[in-house]
Parts: structure tokens; C-alpha cells; sequence
């Protein structure tokens, strides 16, 4: 019967892809515009000058993708790999300082409405990742899409992105507190992005977890103060990420720093620390998620 043959494949690739200890971390923010993508890359090649090897899942569907940010060129996306059409690793891209991307599916394919077979598709083209990665780090949609949720859950860190702005205080908020009531996500770390100095950073910080500590029953922890930066839009025009064509730049060194802390992050010493808790975490459905 097709269910068991696909349960049997998910089960052999699961058993392969556990010899791969993988560090998961999303980066969210429940608004767009807000700095996710360049977080994420400019995190990703900040850690890879540390000499991890990272790998970046581009699961924002908008415009500003990791490959146009970088003027990269794509010829294929997950949704060729979920059709059997290509490998995982012919659709892995490779970016500047080293960096691995998967590029964004194009269309409105959703992570957590995949078919069973796509399922075993998906944990199968894992698992026969060549590709060595110690970080995979998941740039997230705007909103609290079901896919936003999944990621977010299936990660072991989550990083939220917030600027000084109500409405992104607003939206982080809601993203917390859709994470901690639903899904069982309790620690958050919080990047402070397009701030004018370390004291706005603070008092940002201090703005959130005064709504948080009341309401929600959450960890935040501020991981970054990231200044509002002239050289993050030159270097977006540049088609390059700042901490490549501006190395010294104030938001490179807030980068640079909070790679050097992203880098110490231990990994958990249990299952959730493997590639395959990540991906049974991300596919599996809705209505099998109890709370933890
Ligand atoms: N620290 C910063 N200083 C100045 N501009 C920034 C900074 N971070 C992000 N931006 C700008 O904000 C806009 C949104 O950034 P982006 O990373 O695409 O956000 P998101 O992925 O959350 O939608 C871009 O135009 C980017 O250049
Ligand atoms: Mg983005």
C-alpha cells in the first residue's frame, strides 16, 4: 500500500538525516519591513565568517527574497524538490562569505498543507542533503500565517525582529502570544532593529516585556541592538548585504556581535536538537499539535 511505503521511506530518512545535529533558529517578527531578511542574511554571513556552516531557508513568499537581496540568480525552489523534480541540493544556492540558501517557493505553496507523499518528499530530500550545515536559519513571512507558526514552533531558537514603532510593538506581541498560548513557544529573542541608540534599544525592550510580563507567561531576552543604519539601504541597493560592503558600518558591528553570541548558543542536548525534529515538527498537521 502507497501510506506504508511512505511511512517506511520517512522512517529510513529520518533514521539517516539524525546524524546531522542542526542549529534551528526562525527569525520572525509578525510585521514586515521591520529588517527579518536582513537579519537573517547578514546573521548568516556573520556566522559564517566565524566558520559555521550555515544554511538559510527562505520561507518569505514577498518580494524582497534572500536571492533578490543578493542579486542571485535561481533556477529552482523547493516546490521542485516537494515535485521529485530536483535534488535538495541542486536547489541549494550558494551566497557571499560561504553561505547556503534554499530559495522561497514561488506560488503559495504552504509547508504545513503538504500532501503525505510531498511529507516523505520533503524529509527524504533532507536527509540526503549532502550539503553540511551546523545553523539552518529561516527567514519567516510578515503575519502569523500557519506556516509563521510551524517555523517558529519547529525552531529551536526564535528570533523576533521589532523596530520602535506601535505597530510593530503590536504585531511582535501578537505573534508571542499566539506562540505561547497554542504552540508552547515560551523563550523569544528579541532583536532590536533601526534603533537611534542603545538606550531606544533598551527602552523598546523594556516597552515589550512590560506588556508581556503582564499578559503572557514568556521569556524574552534582548540578543541585539541593531542602530538604524544608512549603509543597510546602500548596501540593499548594492544588491550586497551590509556586513559584506560595509563591514565597519554601526548595524554590521551590532551583527557581527550578536553572531558572536548566535554562535555560543548550545544545542539541546535532545531530539529537538536533529534536522528530522525540525522537519516532523514542521509537517506535521495542524490538528496533531497538542500542547507541549
Ligand atoms: N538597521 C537598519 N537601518 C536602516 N534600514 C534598515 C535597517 N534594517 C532594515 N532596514 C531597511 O528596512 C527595509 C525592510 O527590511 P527587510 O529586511 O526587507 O524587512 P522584512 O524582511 O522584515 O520585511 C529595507 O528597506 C531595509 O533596507
Ligand atoms: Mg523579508
Amino acid at each position: 500500500m502507497h501510506s506504508h511505503e511512505n511511512t517506511d521511506d520517512q522512517a529510513n530518512g529520518l533514521r539517516r538525516m539524525s546524524k546531522q545535529m542542526v542549529k534551528v533558529i526562525s527569525v520572525t517578527g509578525g510585521k514586515g519591513g521591520v529588517g527579518k531578511t536582513n537579519v537573517t542574511l547578514n546573521l548568516a554571513m556573520a556566522l559564517a565568517q566565524l566558520g559555521k556552516r550555515v544554511l538559510v531557508l527562505d520561507a518569505d513568499l514577498g518580494l524582497a527574497n534572500c536571492d533578490v537581496m543578493l542579486g542571485l540568480r535561481v533556477d529552482k525552489n523547493l516546490s521542485h524538490v516537494l515535485s521529485g523534480e530536483a535534488e535538495l541540493d541542486d536547489v541549494i544556492i550558494d551566497g557571499p562569505f560561504g553561505i547556503k540558501i534554499i530559495p522561497a517557493t514561488s506560488g503559495s505553496q504552504n509547508m504545513t498543507e503538504l500532501a503525505p507523499a510531498e511529507h516523505a518528499g520533503l524529509i527524504r530530500a533532507f536527509s540526503e542533503l549532502k550539503t553540511p550545515v551546523d545553523i539552518l536559519l529561516v527567514d519567516t513571512a510578515a503575519g502569523i500565517s500557519d506556516m509563521v507558526l510551524s517555523f517558529s514552533r519547529a525552531s529551536q531558537d526564535v528570533m523576533v525582529v521589532v523596530c520602535d514603532e506601535p505597530s510593530s510593538i503590536t504585531d511582535a506581541y501578537a505573534l508571542m502570544k499566539i506562540l505561547s498560548r497554542d504552540h508552547g513557544v515560551e523563550k523569544f529573542k528579541i532583536v532590536a532593529n533601526m534603533v537611534r541608540s542603545l538606550k531606544e534599544g533598551q527602552e523598546l525592550f523594556a516597552k515589550l516585556t512590560r506588556v508581556t510580563d503582564r499578559f503572557l507567561d514568556v521569556n524574552l531576552e534582548l540578543v541585539a541592538t541593531i542602530p538604524y543604519d544608512e549603509n543597510v539601504r546602500k548596501a540593499a541597493r548594492k544588491q550586497k548585504a551590509f556586513v559584506d560592503a560595509f563591514p565597519r558600518s554601526p548595524a554590521s558591528m551590532a551583527v557581527k556581535s550578536l553572531a558572536l553570541k548566535t554562535a555560543k548558543w548550545p544545542l539541546p542536548a535532545s531530539a529537538s536538537g536533529h534536522l528530522e525534529f525540525f522537519l516532523e515538527q514542521l509537517v506535521q498537521p495542524q490538528t496533531d499539535r497538542g500542547l507541549v
